[in-house]
């Protein structure tokens, strides 16, 4: 990370240098932060498993390996692949947890390595619409804002209501997706003004400034990101405490995992940090370097069989779900005019493509 050290040296220099040494923007404390569940915690990050999974018949049917016994029973609505900027995200209903998941997966990119390195130069360089001062990287808010996504989930979260009523919607996303989840809650609490909107991401990096942490508590205080030990994503882009105004700024309410004790006594603790997003007595304690870290949270491996392709694996009897758009990109849904549901079930059995 030749690049990264770099960046980090320099600006350390202009730290000693600077005379706002010390003074950070607070972000305002909430009483009513949102309390942390271990239980649905270990739910969710199975939930968030199950949407790295490229066999999009067994997504769809959730009969796939990654769809694990905690989320039993869970129907899938809507299946939204965009192939164009390789992302995936799923919306369906809960039985277990009564509420509307919807589900981003992480970047695909050829190395995890080189997409981290990628994160130490994103640039705040994109104000957040209607929100004075709040600044965010382009590259996240257009992964939601500016594909397939946006309107997908939009129109899925729309169906669900149909289906269940006005049930809670949690949000969630590792990596990658978890920047897109939390775009994606901000969008629906903002448009819907809706109260029962939910968060939780694992290991997900910094979106924006202390300005837009702000905001964010205000409108989606039920936000939840949980950070594994030395993962160094959650470190990226970098904070930068010199530059309160000027450096990226994680919106509360973070949980960080960490291993207590030693030797065959090693446990995992968990900690619920403060209302500031930047806690520095919980991830960032602890310097933060760590890829495997990134890759595994609550012992769920959290990434796609392979890096470096977007493959897919669809098969011909999904094609009544199916609608494609002029650049190929997917939406698969359970409310598509041509199905029937009953055939649903049936589709786990041989037969697939691979695109
Ligand atoms: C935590 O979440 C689980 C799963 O949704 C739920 O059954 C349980 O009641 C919750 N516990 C508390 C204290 O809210
Ligand atoms: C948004 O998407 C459109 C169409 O895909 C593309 O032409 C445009 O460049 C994108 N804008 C940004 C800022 O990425």
């Amino acid at each position: 990370m030749g690049k990264g050290i770099w960046l980090k040296t320099a600006v350390l220099l202009c730290c000693v240098f600077a005379v706002s040494l010390g003074r950070e923007l607070k972000v305002k404390h909430e009483d009513d932060m949102p309390v942390f569940n271990h239980t649905l915690a270990k739910i969710l990050v199975e939930y968030n498993a199950a949407v790295y999974e490229s066999d999009l018949t067994e997504l769809f049917s959730w009969t796939c390996s990654r769809c694990s016994d905690m989320t039993q029973g869970f129907e899938v609505i809507e299946l939204i692949v965009d192939i164009q900027y390789c992302l995936q995200a799923y919306v369906g209903f809960a039985k277990n947890l009564n509420a509307i998941i919807i589900a981003f997966r992480g970047t695909q990119e050829h190395s995890i390595q080189n997409w981290v390195e990628d994160l130490y130069w994103k640039q705040l360089d994109l104000n957040y619409p209607d929100m004075p001062d709040a600044m965010v990287h382009h590259g996240f808010y257009y992964a939601y804002h500016n594909t397939t996504l946006r309107p997908g989930v939009l129109s899925a979260v729309k169906k669900s209501k149909d289906l269940y009523g006005d049930i809670n919607i949690i949000v969630i996303g590792h990596s990658m997706g978890g920047a897109i989840a939390s775009f994606c809650a901000l969008d629906l609490t903002v448009l819907h003004k809706a109260k029962n909107v939910q968060v939780m991401t694992f290991g997900q990096p910094r979106i924006g400034n202390a300005a837009f942490a702000a905001y964010y508590s205000e409108l989606v205080p039920n936000a939840i990101r949980v950070t594994n030990d030395h993962d160094v994503v959650p470190h990226l882009p970098p904070y930068y405490s010199c530059f309160p105004r000027k450096t990226y700024h994680h919106f509360p309410k973070e949980v960080w995992l960490y291993k207590l004790g030693f030797g065959s006594l090693v446990y995992t603790a968990e900690k619920v940090c403060d209302g500031s997003g930047e806690d520095p007595s919980c991830s960032r304690s602890v310097m933060g370097k760590s890829i495997s870290d990134h890759l595994v949270y609550y012992g769920v491996n959290l990434q796609a069989e392979t890096w470096n392709s977007c493959r897919i694996v669809t098969d011909p009897r999904l094609a009544r779900y199916r609608t494609t758009d002029h650049a190929g990109n997917i939406i698969l849904s359970r409310t598509h005019p041509a199905a029937s549901p009953q055939t649903l079930n049936t589709l786990s059995d041989g037969g697939a493509d691979t695109v």
